[in-house]
């Protein structure tokens, strides 16, 4: 039998999903993430873009000292000081690579460098030959190659591997490329780079939901490398999901004929822990790690998946790491049970770690009659979250409302030590909290949106509150969860002026 082509996957999370609005991450954050991609077993993880500033530096620097197995990327523009810069936080890594961006379309050479073709392209081989003397391993990436003309693209992608580069990366930048085109194109540049020692990538955006077929089409005309993220998130309408990509690839071997290295059980909570860290939740009918995506609600369905679950099902949920019974642990479920849950759930902490667990186990389970499978990873995620400086955090609560009252809230928050408490009226209970939480912070947000949703099931079921907030142009988000609604609001908010303040 043919041994079946092995695709490498390049997430890029933690550059690319991290120009999602609002969400910045801090540096242990960044090496969690970093982590868990070393989990998943991703051939690249592009851990930043280190010039963009010291904090970015020192995350990029720590992972690629720490995490040894996958190639270690970081982002550069072709600019000798971006350049060095790169190499300074990645030359520890056992593999690095200096990846370069340079646009080629019209758009970007004429409104956004104001260069000539040829002025651009000497830039960029200038670049590369530079890059060169440092690092072997060069990923050269002709941005918004979609849009640009073809005859240019092509001869940018032979100078720049002329000049040394070991991967052609070509970036659908705007999300600009429908599939049968973009898979043409691929296939005409595969033909261009095929006697030569490199590696063809693609990078897809979302802007017209083409993100992941793209990336698929690629796949099937040549691409070696797909550039993805957790869960699809990164700049405006995010990138190809890589979670969607891989289980594509596994589902349908009949028709692409590839395989990936990925270790799917990790996929699931991979993709938990990056929507928890960011603070971006995940759309309940999201393909693959939705909440939805292995629910079967209608009786037609349902009786054709309790006769046979291949009536209606294609992926078992146990492939992505989903436990395949929801186990059910009460206030009376022991340590030992809650240990043994955890594992279930491919989580192994330290006696000291598994103590604080149990300890905010009993203090939800004591609200909520029976706790589920999503409940404990959201008091694992909770607990074990890297503190960010808590400038504020929430003592205490009380508000009134009803629809013949005017809504009102106290909060007491505790500032370095000191309780600090105001009160406030609004349009609804949360107005009045947020607006009583403004006066003590002494500032003025915007709330952008606010998103609650319950964990799981029931009356009694978690509530898991997201907001993003404004204050002075700067976006950020914030999480928080509690089984009272007006409290998850409360963390919600705080945690987000938090990370707002942690930036400034
Ligand atoms: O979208 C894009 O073009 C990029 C490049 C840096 C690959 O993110
Ligand atoms: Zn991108």
């Amino acid at each position: 039998m043919m041994e079946k082509k092995l695709i490498k996957i390049f997430d890029t999370t933690l550059r690319d999903g991290e120009q999602s609005p609002g969400a910045t991450l801090n540096i242990q954050e960044k090496i969690k993430i970093a982590r868990q991609l070393k989990k998943l077993n991703v051939d690249v993880i592009e851990a930043g873009l280190p010039a963009s500033s010291p904090n970015d530096f020192k995350a990029v620097k720590k992972i690629a000292k720490e995490i040894n197995g996958p190639i270690i990327a970081g982002l550069a523009r072709a600019l000798k000081p971006d350049i060095d810069i790169l190499w300074e936080a990645i030359k520890e890594a056992k593999k690095p690579r200096i990846h370069i961006v340079l646009g080629t379309s019209e758009e970007h050479l004429k409104y956004k460098f104001r260069r000539s073709r040829e002025e651009a392209l000497q830039m960029g081989i200038e670049a590369i030959k530079y890059a060169k003397k440092l690092c072997s391993e060069i990923e050269y990436s002709t941005e918004d190659a979609s849009r640009s003309n073809k005859d240019y693209l092509f001869k940018v992608i032979r100078e720049a591997i002329r000049a040394g580069a070991t991967v052609i990366n070509i970036p659908d930048t705007v999300g600009y490329a429908v599939p049968e085109e973009w898979g043409k194109l691929i296939a005409r540049i595969k033909e261009i780079t095929t006697t030569e020692n490199v590696l063809l990538s693609v990078h897809c955006h979302n802007d017209l939901g083409m993100a992941v077929p793209n990336t698929l089409i690629a796949i099937k005309n040549g691409a070696d490398q797909v550039e993805c993220t957790i869960n699809g998130i990164g700049e405006r309408a995010g990138n190809a999901a890589l979670e969607e990509v891989v289980v594509a690839l596994k589902i349908r071997p009949d028709y692409f004929g590839v395989t990936t290295i990925i270790n799917f059980k990790e996929i699931l909570k991979t993709s938990k822990m990056v929507s928890s860290i960011m603070g971006i939740p995940v759309q309940p009918n999201k393909a693959i790690v939705g909440a939805n995506a292995f629910a079967h609600s209608s009786g037609i369905h349902q009786d054709g998946i309790l006769k046979d679950k291949r009536t209606y099902q294609i992926i078992e949920p146990e492939e992505i790491g989903a436990a395949g019974h929801k186990f059910v642990l009460t206030a009376r479920s022991g340590k030992h049970a809650l240990k043994h849950s955890l594992e279930k759930l491919g989580y192994k902490f330290k006696e000291s770690e598994t103590r604080k667990i149990h300890q905010h186990f009993l203090e939800v389970a004591d609200k909520k009659k029976e706790i589920l499978e999503a409940d404990l990873v959201a008091i694992v995620e909770e607990e074990t979250a890297i503190p960010r400086e808590e400038i504020y955090q929430l003592d205490y609560i009380q508000t009134t409302g009803g629809n013949k009252i005017v809504p009102t809230a106290t909060v007491k928050v505790k500032k370095k030590g000191k309780i600090i408490q105001e009160s406030a009226c609004g349009n609804g209970v949360v107005d009045a909290t947020y607006r009583a939480i403004d006066r003590i912070a002494n500032l003025r947000f915007k709330l952008v949106d606010y998103s609650l949703k319950s964990v799981t099931g029931g009356k009694d079921a978690l509530g898991e509150v997201t907001v993003h907030i404004k204050c002075r142009d700067k976006a950020v988000i914030g999480r928080g969860t509690s089984t009272d609604i007006i409290e998850a609001s409360a963390k919600a908010y705080l945690n987000a002026i938090n990370r707002y303040l942690a930036t400034k």
